[in-house]
């Protein structure tokens, strides 16, 4: 049996009974939303039109016509930034971004649409304000932060991000990739304008889910994938309203109905219980960790603003090495590398290597901890190039 300490990438397992009642549903029939007059096409479209609705209650957004489904986190921020963004534009991201931000971004740039600027970040993944605040251009229209890295865990103070972007007419993009489901998040008591959220992460979804929050402060964002939406269909050009201009083919049932589950259990758990187990988790990893000595950690201590993503490199070690030997050995499964994020590596010093990232979940047990503990105390013991 597997032991799965990689939550950041995706979460398992899901919830109890969660896949069971979406398999039932599937057993029972579901058609394909907005796309015929039948009644299981009917009956699919109701159940993701309440989806998205509890989904941005959820997020602290009021009109759920915002709320808009997508297949990943990548594909929303795609949306986002090639939705909304026009030329000339200058945007700002963190020095912690995920490569679904800095790659749309610097494909625009190589076409010469838009200037980037990125922020410099502490050693932990926190945004150095003062440099931060330095960045911004009378063309500034976007910024772009990761509300936890994936590399640190570092959770950035988006409030006080959100007032230095407002004073300064731009809007600010949040990607809660590893947040959603984890940390309380309220668009509206924020100031976020849009938000970005991994279905398959913290809200315990399936694969192939994710979505865009539009705030009520962004008009004019033009859809990013186009093709049949179920409405409007003698017109050749992509139809204007919303959220099916940004829908374009068949939705991902399963998955949303996936969401609907993970968001049942969520509010029966309470995002403050979970978040606290997963934090219960981290203070054991680190407690343990540090006290080897041929462990480096990274990232912000427990105590300070952060999610359960603990990276460490070990002494005479490459990361890759312990991935597979965690893998093989041991039947561990943890993330190494650089996490499609060089950017934070580079930030944090552990560029091109990477690190090795350990992510418990919610779901996650003491004997497993102990079990992943035992096996990186057995390979510390072997001094490898060591005389
Ligand atoms: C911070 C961050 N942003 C974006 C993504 C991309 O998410 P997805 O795999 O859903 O596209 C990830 C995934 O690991 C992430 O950690």
């Amino acid at each position: 049996m597997t032991i799965y300490l990689d939550n950041a990438a995706t979460s398992f397992p899901k919830p109890p009974h969660s896949l069971e009642r979406v398999f039932e549903a599937l057993k029972k029939g579901v058609g394909t939303p907005g796309r015929g007059r039948h009644f299981t096409s009917k009956k699919a479209n109701d159940a993701v039109q309440d989806i998205r609705k509890r989904i941005a209650n959820f997020f602290g957004l009021f009109d759920d016509f915002r709320s808009v489904f997508t297949y990943s986190a990548t594909d929303a921020l795609n949306l986002a930034i090639k939705g909304f963004l026009r030329d000339g534009d200058h945007v700002i991201i963190s020095g912690m971004e995920h490569n679904s931000v800095l790659r749309p971004l610097k494909g625009l740039e190589r076409q010469g649409k838009i200037t980037l600027d990125i922020a410099p970040c502490d050693e932990k993944g926190y945004l150095k304000m003062d440099e931060f605040l330095r960045c911004f251009k009378d063309n500034t229209r976007l910024v772009i932060i990761s509300h936890a890295s994936n590399v640190t865990g570092a959770v950035q103070p988006i409030e006080q991000i959100a007032a230095e972007v407002h004073k300064r007419d731009a809007f600010l993009l949040v990607d809660a990739a590893q947040t959603a489901g984890v940390l309380p998040i309220h668009m509206a008591e924020q100031n976020i304008d849009m938000l970005v959220y991994a279905g398959h992460k913290g809200l315990f979804g399936l694969q192939g889910t994710g979505g865009l929050l539009i705030g009520e402060s962004v008009v004019g964002i033009k859809p990013w994938r186009e093709g049949g939406t179920g409405f409007d269909s003698k017109s050749e050009l992509q139809p204007l309203n919303w959220p099916e201009a940004f829908e374009a083919g068949t939705h991902n049932v399963p998955g949303i109905l996936s969401l609907n589950e993970g968001l049942n259990f969520i509010e029966e758990a309470g995002i403050e219980k979970i978040a606290e187990r997963e934090m219960e988790h981290l203070r054991y990893l680190w407690k343990k960790l540090k006290s080897n000595e041929y462990i480096k950690l990274y990232g912000p201590a427990p105590d300070e603003e952060r999610v359960a993503v603990l990276s460490f490199t070990i002494e005479g070690w490459d990361t890759e090495d312990i991935g597979n030997i965690l893998d093989q050995n041991y039947g561990i499964s943890v993330r190494t590398g650089l996490h499609c994020a060089p950017l934070a590596h580079k930030t944090i010093g552990t560029y091109p290597n990477g690190t090795i990232r350990v992510s418990p979940g919610y779901f996650t047990t003491q004997e497993e901890l102990k079990a992943f503990l035992k096996a990186i105390d057995n390979i510390t013991s072997i001094k490898v190039g060591w005389y």
